[in-house]
């Protein structure tokens, strides 16, 4: 199944619930038809209050045609306000908001792309200087298909004088037609 599913969100949900402060700028690397892009906005939005002063999603996403639908989706959900689709590939993309000063620092990272840019992506976050103590990273299908060099680097704590990371397995809900090993990572220290 390409979204994100259901149960998986609500465990991120609880996840992002719990950050203090209330975490507002979001980056999706891979949006695929805006699923959870709108649910994130959404999320985000209901955390601060219901307000989208400060709130941001940016869902990126590699296919043109993939991208319209997830940004006529998130018009259709209202959350155009904070919510923004950016086509193209994820590396150009990151780099592309961070000249422009769109992005400085962000609360949180979710990587559902393929599996192949996870880490790559990451430590481009890294090197761009975008991920801060607190920032906090969600990652999935880190076990099927897998992104084994992801979930190495993670677990040998990252690159030395970089970021230091605290990794937690969750485990969703096992009942019911999806299942499935949910990894969060949160990074802890510089
Ligand atoms: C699993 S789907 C995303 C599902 C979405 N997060 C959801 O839950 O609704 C993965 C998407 O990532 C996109 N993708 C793959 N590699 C990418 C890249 N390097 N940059 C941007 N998007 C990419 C694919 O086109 C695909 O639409």
């Amino acid at each position: 199944m390409m979204v994100y599913q259901p149960e998986k969100l609500k465990v991120s949900k609880e996840i992002l619930e719990q950050m203090n402060p209330k975490p507002k700028v979001l980056i999706e690397l891979g949006t695929y038809v805006g699923n959870s892009a709108v649910a994130w906005g959404a999320i985000l939005k209901e955390i601060n209050s219901g307000k989208s002063d400060g709130v941001k999603v940016y869902g990126m996403e590699l296919e043109p045609n993939m991208a319209k639908i997830a940004s006529d989706f998130v018009d259709l959900a209202g959350l155009s306000d904070c919510v923004e689709v950016v086509q193209g590939q994820s590396s150009d993309s990151l780099r592309k908001l961070k000249q422009e000063g769109k992005i400085d620092k962000i609360d949180v990272l979710f990587i559902d792309h393929w599996e192949k840019f996870y880490l790559s992506d990451l430590q481009l976050c890294e090197d761009l200087g975008i991920l801060r103590k607190g920032t906090v990273v969600i990652a999935d299908n880190t076990d099927m298909p897998g992104a084994p060099d992801y979930l190495k680097y993670l677990e040998s704590g990252g690159r030395p004088g970089k970021i230091k990371y605290e990794s937690k397995i969750l485990v969703t809900d096992s009942k019911g037609p999806v299942s499935g090993h949910h990894k969060f990572h949160e990074i802890a220290l510089y």
